[in-house]
């Protein structure tokens, strides 16, 4: 196969300026006129015909052209001599998808002056086009321009669209067809407003418990994070949109997100929170966001490391990074470390007009502080994108305002199709038992049943009532934030429990009110069962919240929800918590309480909540959601929390994250502290019973693991080597799912945590069936980021591999050397 940068790069010759680059540096590249010598420890690697760039390791230095042969730095910077640039070969591992629209987009950028690539990525300004993000036509090569809108669950800032359940309620559901069907499902939906870049999904990991975003991602764990964003984007593109993968890195709160330094180490960064960008990038991602904080003090959107290094260089991405909305802060040192477009094109706040981008990038690269190779590998990396899904033929042109839906250009094209029953199906599987003391769910037609607290009803204010769904009244079916959008209709789960009660003769009573303690008390003595409602919620810091700016200030339910349930639970033996939620909370209080007979966490389930939530509690569908981050007995026995106070005179806020990569349930397993519930728990109306564990294959190899850029995406690490095979029987009396799950303990050499989620699956049963569940494991699902020969590494010894059906529920164990 040809790769058209060899083609592009063959026997070009260029004068070079003899200094040494530092790590991650440009060292080389069409048009590239810097040094192509790298710092010692480094060599210079060619990424793409544009840019080859010094990364760690000696190994193959084509382009060392250090006339000293010294590591010193010393060399003048005026003596020039001239070199070829090193023959090309192709970033390792490029996908046929990639490769075929990179010969469109070469060829299209061939043809574009310089003006016309910086305006490939200069966003046209704030509210200056039709959605929260907009690029400039080339009518010269029929490119339209860009429409970029949010969010992680829907489209926001349109009508006639659904509310899909975030994300958390997707991780819960620990099923890749749900996951795989909303993204194409949301994909369907963006498409038909004539969306080209949905910004979504979210997979920051949930470090901190409060932070106010931890909903739009996949929770704590950043295998199931990474499948959860592998497949919403594999959805998503396969309808023709280019999915964003966000925020790129390390942004785990919100306060001071913008005046905030998040200092990771190498190998925390590689392990957890890389994982689910090089899963994205795995799914053939279009488009990576950076984030607003800084990364070891340089902003994620001028990070030289975490953008040329992690993600274009080892990861070899090929599509372009974006700026989070405001997070450009230079023009030549953003896109010299890697920045590709800027979003939404102000200088400053939202709306303050100027561009980083622009004009001030084309006079960049003419004062030579930006080389023109840059400027066309970003543009390359634009237009190949929107090749790349198929959108240069016959995309829907935008038929929406994001800023006015009454303007002309909205038709209202309704995009819903049949994805309510979808969100339903999402809801039913990933709402989660927690607890069911002797059997009291499903219900058994109670005579009398009281529905108590606010978060069964209707909003005051109707779904939409608050900005950007800031507020916490009523149903909570979603966080809030730029993460949301507009709900078609919320379904309470008031009127959905009514109904049901209306068919099996059951009198409600009721009291919406969450501190009204006398009607609660009055609503719920002398009846069957006592439902209690109780809600956190969060989102992003530009909103506050009953005091809230975006992260949670505590871990508790809003609104005296401990005291509501302890009330009820004093006058009723049949007390049932349902909780709808953004997180963990803490629910010490009342958890071992005798009255609280069961718990069943909803959540956020999106549009259709009170459908979902009846359908669990009248047993039509057997629970088989599971936790996807661990639910603690106190705040401070997670290993990290929200920073809330601002750094002393404006300076910038050291976040730390001591904890590397011990978090969520590995920091638990770890320091030995018992959870409240653990992550992977989850309830069933029926019981499940495993057996038969078999572990064939092995990690060895003939060959040595592959090395430089894109090398991580090598079948070596990838291919299914290892198989796993058990059998799980349905044992119980009624049908449901089960959700296997497969933990690795390596060897202690390997500093890991103790269990490692590396699998896991969800598989229907009826009762007294039983199925052969295989999962496989790759080589890299047993390794580690080696820091000192920057390299993924299997380490020495005999893993434990354990099969059950949550974290530390283990029905099976079995090992394996390697
Ligand atoms: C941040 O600093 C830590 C500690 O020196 C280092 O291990 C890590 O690689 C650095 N990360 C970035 C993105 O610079
Ligand atoms: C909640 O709102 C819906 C839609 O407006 C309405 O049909 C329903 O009756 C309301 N429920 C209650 C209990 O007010
Ligand atoms: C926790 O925060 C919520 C939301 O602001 C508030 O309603 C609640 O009273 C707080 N709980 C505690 C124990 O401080
Ligand atoms: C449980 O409910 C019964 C009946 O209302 C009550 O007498 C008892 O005190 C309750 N127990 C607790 C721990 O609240
Ligand atoms: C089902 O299997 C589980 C796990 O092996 C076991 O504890 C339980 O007793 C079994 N239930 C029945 C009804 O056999
Ligand atoms: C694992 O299972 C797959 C599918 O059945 C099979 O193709 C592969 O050869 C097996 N690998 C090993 C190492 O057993
Ligand atoms: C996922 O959920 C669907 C719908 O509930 C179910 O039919 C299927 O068995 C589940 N598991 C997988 C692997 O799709």
């Amino acid at each position: 196969m040809l790769f058209p940068w060899i083609l592009g790069s063959v026997g070009i010759t260029v004068l070079v300026v003899n200094a040494q680059q530092s790590i991650y540096q440009q060292c080389g590249g069409i048009g590239w006129s810097g040094g192509t010598t790298c710092a010692s420890g480094s060599s210079c690697i060619v990424i793409n015909a544009y840019y080859s760039q010094c990364l760690p390791g000696s190994t193959s230095a084509p382009s060392s052209t250090s006339t000293s042969g010294s590591s010193t730095s010393s060399v003048s910077s005026t003596s020039t001599s001239s070199t070829s640039v090193p023959s090309s070969t192709p970033p390792a591992n490029l996908s046929p998808e990639w490769a075929a629209a990179y010969s469109k987009a070469q060829a299209a950028v061939a043809k574009l002056s310089l003006t016309d690539k910086v305006n490939l990525g200069s966003g046209v300004g704030w509210e200056k086009g039709n959605c929260v993000g907009n690029t400039p036509p080339i009518p010269s090569i029929s490119f339209p321009g860009l429409c970029l809108e949010d969010s992680p669950l829907g489209v926001r800032y349109a009508d006639f669209v659904s509310a899909f359940p975030p994300a958390i309620n997707v991780a819960a559901t620990f099923n890749r067809t749900l996951m795989r069907e909303r993204g194409v499902a949301m994909g369907q939906e963006f498409y038909g407003k004539g969306v080209n870049v949905a910004l979504g999904p979210m997979m920051n990991l949930m470090r901190a418990p409060a932070a106010g975003r931890n909903w739009e991602g996949f929770g704590g764990d950043p295998f199931l994070s990474g499948e959860g964003a592998y497949e919403t984007i594999m959805g998503i593109q396969s309808t023709g949109v280019q999915a964003t993968a966000k925020h790129y890195i390390n942004n785990e709160q919100e306060h001071s997100r913008t005046t905030s330094s998040s200092e990771v180490d190498d190998r925390t960064e590689h392990e957890l929170y890389a994982i689910p960008f090089l899963r994205s990038v795995q799914a053939n991602v279009a488009s990576v966001m950076c984030s607003y904080n800084q990364i070891n003090g340089s902003f994620a959107c001028e990070n030289d490391k975490t953008l040329n290094g992690i993600l274009k260089g080892e990861f070899a991405f090929p599509g372009y990074v974006m700026s989070d909305w405001g997070a450009t802060h230079s023009t030549a040192p953003a896109v010299n470390a890697g920045l590709d477009m800027t979003m939404p094109g102000d200088m400053g706040a939202l709306g303050a007009g100027g561009n980083w981008f622009g004009q001030n990038l084309v006079d960049a690269v003419n004062s030579g502080s930006v080389s023109e190779a840059r400027v066309t590998d970003l543009a390359t990396r634009v237009l190949a994108a929107w090749y790349l899904v198929g959108q240069d033929s016959n995309y829907p042109t935008v038929n929406f305002d994001a800023w006015n839906l009454n303007a002309p250009v909205n038709t209202h094209v309704n995009v819903q199709a049949d994805h309510k029953d979808l969100i339903l199906e999402i809801d039913r599987a990933s709402t989660i038992l927690l607890k069911n003391a002797a059997d009291v769910l499903p219900l058994n037609k109670p005579s009398t049943l009281a529905v108590i607290g606010n978060g069964a009803f209707n909003s005051s204010k109707g779904p939409n009532g608050y900005s950007d769904r800031s507020g916490d009244d009523g149903v909570l079916a979603m966080g809030w934030g730029s993460g949301t959008d507009s709900f078609p209709y919320l379904i309470a789960p008031i009127d959905t429990i009514t109904s049901r009660a209306s068919t099996e003769g059951t009198v409600v009573s009721s009291s919406s009110s969450d501190t009204d303690l006398n009607a609660a008390t009055a609503a719920a003595t002398k009846k069957d069962v006592a439902l209690v409602f109780i809600t956190a919620d969060s989102g992003e810091g530009y909103l506050t919240v009953e005091g809230n700016e975006g992260d949670r200030n505590n871990l508790s339910a809003w609104h005296s929800g401990d005291a509501l349930v302890s009330q009820v639970a004093s006058v009723n033996r049949n007390t049932i918590v349902v909780v709808n939620s953004v997180g963990p909370i803490i629910m010490e209080s009342w958890i071992d309480n005798e009255n609280v007979t069961a718990v069943v966490w909803s959540g956020l389930p999106g549009q259709e909540a009170g459908n979902g939530i009846a359908d669990i509690l009248y047993g039509d569908y057997n629970p088989s959601g599971r936790l996807p981050f661990t639910i603690a007995k106190a705040t401070t026995d997670y290993s990290a929390q929200v920073i809330y106070e601002d750094a002393p005179d404006s300076d910038i806020l050291p976040i730390p994250y001591n904890e590397g990569i011990f978090i969520d349930y590995r920091h638990f397993d770890s320091a030995s502290i018992a959870p409240r519930f653990e992550f992977g728990f989850g309830l069933s109306y029926t019981t499940f019973a495993y057996s038969d564990v078999t572990v064939s294959g092995s990690t060895s190899s003939s060959s040595n693991p592959p090395s430089g850029p894109g090398a991580i995406l090598d079948s070596w690490f990838h291919d299914a080597v290892v198989n796993v095979t058990f059998t799980v029987e349905n044992n119980g009396t009624v049908s449901g799912n089960e959700i296997p799950q497969l933990y690795i303990t390596l060897p202690p050499s390997a500093g890991a945590a103790p269990m490692n989620l590396k699998g896991f699956d969800s598989v229907f049963l009826a009762p007294g069936q039983s199925t052969q569940v295989t999962m496989s494991l790759s080589r890299f699902d047993f390794s580690v980021w080696d820091v000192v020969s920057q390299q993924w590494i299997i380490p020495t010894g005999t893993s434990t591999i354990s099969i059950g059906a949550s974290s530390r529920d283990i029905r099976l164990t079995d090992t394996i050397t390697s």
